[in-house]
């Protein structure tokens, strides 16, 4: 069994960046394959996937649509945004619509409490966020 290093975790994390790159998320198979590959526990393995958020061990749409329920976007209407979000995608936070277009998540701040309510779609953030503007968004995007 492999002694943990700074080495062996940059290694790791790189292996399983590359894999999230290719297949969008961290497949069981290929955790499996990593754990054989660094001699290191399946379960060491899981604790670098799930301790990033930048992972996902379900497969994730082509656009990621992040909607931001800290306190400061929480009090100017995140929550009207984020049921209009799962209303036009068809799914809760956590899942990934049918068509592979679009998964949904909920984050605590995105740092920019000033332009709240904030919605994030791939990189670009949406600021002042309403439900009609919301609507648009998303129409421009399918
Ligand atoms: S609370 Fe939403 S960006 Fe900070």
């Amino acid at each position: 069994m492999e002694v943990a290093t700074k080495e062996n975790n940059e290694n790791l994390l790189s292996v399983l960046q590359d894999i999230q790159a290719r297949y969008s998320y961290l497949p069981e198979e290929k955790l499996i394959e990593t754990a054989k590959t660094f001699d290191m526990p399946l379960i060491d393995v899981y604790g670098a996937a799930t301790f990033y958020q930048s992972f996902s061990l379900t497969p994730r749409g082509r656009h990621q649509v992040k909607v931001c329920l800290g306190t400061a976007c929480h009090v100017r209407g995140a929550s009207r945004i984020l049921r209009e979000v799962k209303r036009k995608l068809g799914i809760e936070p956590g899942e990934t619509s049918e068509d592979g277009e679009f998964s949904l998540e909920t984050v605590m701040c995105l740092g920019c409490c000033a332009i709240g309510p904030v919605v994030v779609i791939d990189s670009k953030y949406y600021g002042q966020m309403t439900r009609t503007k919301m609507e648009s968004v998303l129409k421009t995007i399918r």
